[in-house]
C-alpha cells in the first residue's frame, strides 16, 4: 500500500469476526467494523474529509478557518485536515469532558472555544442555547470560516453511504448483513450505511444506541438528546435501544482483552447493545445470520473516563463515595423538591445551593446566592468525605435534575439530614419563570 497522501488512507477498514466462543451467540456470524483503524483514530475521519475537501482550495484562497462545533472525534480529523492544508482550525463546544481529547486537540494545533451550553452536543430546537446562536451566526452568509456543520451536512452521511455502507457488502461477498448496530452521535454513520445496506436487501434490521438517560458515554446522545439532531431521522431504526456507561466499559474490556479489538467507550457500547439485542433472537434461529456493529474509535483517548468510574480496573481501589456504587433504589428515595417549594425552601431556610453545571452554563444564568461546582470537582470533592457540615441544608442543582438527583443519594448515604434535589434542574427553573441572574 502506497499513498500520496495520509487522507487517501481513510476508509476501507476492515471487518472483523467476533469469536463465538467470545459472544456466545450460535446461529448469528458477529463482525466488527473497525473504524477505529482510520488514520485520525475514529469513524468520524470519514466525515470530516467528505465535508471539508472540495471546500479547502477556497477556504485556504479567503484565510478562512475551519469550524465545527464538536468536542471530540470530529474535531480531531478537522484539526488535521486543516494543518495539513494551511488553515487553522476552531472547535466550539459547551463543555470539553475528555481531558486527553482536549489535550490532543491543543497539540494538534485546534483552538477551542469553549462556549455555555446545556448538553455537551448542539440541541438546534433550543433558541436561547449560546451555541445554538452560534451555529446560527456561522450560517449566516458572509460568515468567514468553513463551517463543516456536521450536525446538519448531508456529505457527513454520504461519506458512509457511499464508503462504509458498500465495504461492508464487499467483505460480506456482496449480501448485506442482516442485522447493523451502530451507536448514534450526529446519526450521519447509522443513516449513511443504513441506506446503502437497504439499496441491497430493504429487510436489514437497523439498531440505533444512545446513552442511558442521565448516563455519560462520550461521542453518542443519550435517549433525551437524540431527537435533537437533524441528521437522526427515527425511520432509519427499527429500534432505538439505550446502553449503560458501565455496561460500555464491559462490553470495551471484551473487546480489549478478549478479541485484541483496541475499542474505546462506543465499541463496547455496541457490542453490548448487538449481543443483548441479539441473544432471545438467536435462540429461536434454525438458519445461519449475519450481524455486523461499528467500532468508532479506540480505547487510548478514555483512561481518565475509565479511571473515575471503574477504578479497580486500573489497580485503584474502589471509590467508596461514587455515584456508580449507588443502587437504583437509593437514587429512587433521594429527596426532590418542586421550583415553587424550592424557592419558599430557599426564602425560609436558606439552603446552600450547589449548581452542578459547567462555569459556562453557570456564568450565563444561575440561582441567586448559589455556588458553582462542576459535577467532576464534586465528584472529586465527596470522595474525601461530606464537604460541608451536616446542619446546613444543601439544594443540589443540574440541567435537567438527574444528575443532582444521583448526588443527593449519595450526600444522603454519607450522613447528610437534609438534601435536596431541584425537580427538572435549572431549565425548568427557568421554565416556570423564577429568577435567574447573570455574572
Ligand atoms: C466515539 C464516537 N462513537 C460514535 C459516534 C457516532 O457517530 P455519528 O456521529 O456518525 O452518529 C461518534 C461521533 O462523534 C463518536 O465520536
Amino acid at each position: 500500500m502506497r499513498y500520496d497522501s495520509i487522507t487517501e488512507a481513510i476508509g476501507n477498514t476492515p471487518l472483523v469476526r467476533i469469536d463465538p466462543a467470545v459472544h456466545g451467540l450460535r446461529h448469528i456470524d458477529l463482525y466488527a467494523k473497525l473504524e477505529m483503524l482510520n488514520p485520525f483514530g475514529s469513524v468520524k475521519d470519514r466525515a470530516a474529509w467528505n465535508m471539508a475537501r472540495s471546500r479547502l482550495p477556497g477556504a485556504r484562497e479567503r484565510g478562512e478557518a475551519i469550524v465545527e462545533l464538536s468536542s471530540g472525534n470530529t474535531a480531531k480529523a478537522l484539526a488535521v485536515i486543516a494543518g495539513m492544508h494551511g488553515l487553522s482550525f476552531k472547535s466550539v463546544t459547551n463543555r470539553m469532558r475528555i481531558p486527553e481529547v482536549k489535550d490532543l486537540l491543543l497539540l494538534l494545533g485546534a483552538e477551542i472555544e469553549e462556549l455555555p451550553g446545556r448538553s455537551e452536543c448542539l440541541d438546534p430546537t433550543d433558541t436561547e442555547d449560546p451555541l445554538t446562536l452560534f451555529h446560527q451566526r456561522l450560517n449566516e452568509s458572509g460568515s468567514a470560516h468553513l463551517h463543516t456543520d456536521q450536525y446538519f451536512n448531508a456529505l457527513n452521511t454520504e461519506a458512509h453511504e457511499s464508503g462504509t455502507g458498500p465495504e461492508i457488502v464487499a467483505d460480506l461477498d456482496g449480501r448485506a448483513p442482516d442485522w447493523f448496530v451502530a451507536c448514534v452521535g450526529t446519526a450521519g454513520s447509522s443513516t449513511g450505511v443504513a441506506r446503502a445496506l437497504r439499496a441491497h436487501d430493504p429487510a436489514v434490521r437497523v439498531i440505533g444506541l444512545v446513552g442511558e438517560k442521565s448516563d455519560f458515554i462520550p461521542g453518542i446522545r443519550n435517549v433525551d438528546e437524540v431527537h435533537e439532531v437533524g441528521l437522526f431521522d427515527p425511520a432509519t431504526y427499527e429500534t432505538i435501544e439505550s446502553v449503560g456507561a458501565d455496561d460500555a466499559i464491559d462490553g470495551m474490556l471484551t473487546l480489549v482483552r478478549r478479541c485484541g479489538i483496541l475499542a474505546g467507550p462506543t465499541g463496547g457500547a455496541a457490542y453490548h447493545g448487538t449481543v443483548r439485542h441479539l441473544r432471545p433472537v438467536d435462540a429461536q434461529l434454525r438458519e445461519r445470520r449475519t450481524a455486523v456493529f461499528i467500532v468508532c474509535d479506540r480505547v487510548e483517548s478514555y483512561l481518565g473516563y475509565v479511571k473515575q468510574r471503574r477504578p479497580e480496573l486500573l489497580s485503584r481501589p474502589p471509590a467508596r463515595n461514587s455515584v456508580s456504587a449507588l443502587t437504583g433504589d437509593e437514587v429512587r428515595a433521594a429527596q426532590v423538591i418542586e421550583v415553587a417549594d424550592a424557592q419558599k425552601w430557599i426564602a425560609a431556610e436558606r439552603p446552600l445551593v450547589i449548581d452542578l453545571r459547567s462555569s459556562f452554563a453557570y456564568a450565563a444564568l444561575h440561582i441567586d446566592g448559589s455556588v458553582n461546582i462542576v459535577d467532576e470537582l464534586f465528584d472529586e470533592v465527596v470522595r474525601g468525605g461530606l464537604p460541608f457540615g451536616k446542619r446546613q441544608p444543601v439544594l443540589l442543582a443540574c440541567p435537567v435534575g438527574e444528575q443532582s438527583a444521583r448526588y443527593a443519594a449519595l450526600l444522603t448515604r454519607m450522613g447528610h439530614p437534609d438534601v435536596r434535589s431541584l425537580a427538572g434542574g435549572i431549565i425548568a427553573w427557568r421554565d416556570a419563570g423564577a429568577p435567574l441572574v447573570r455574572d
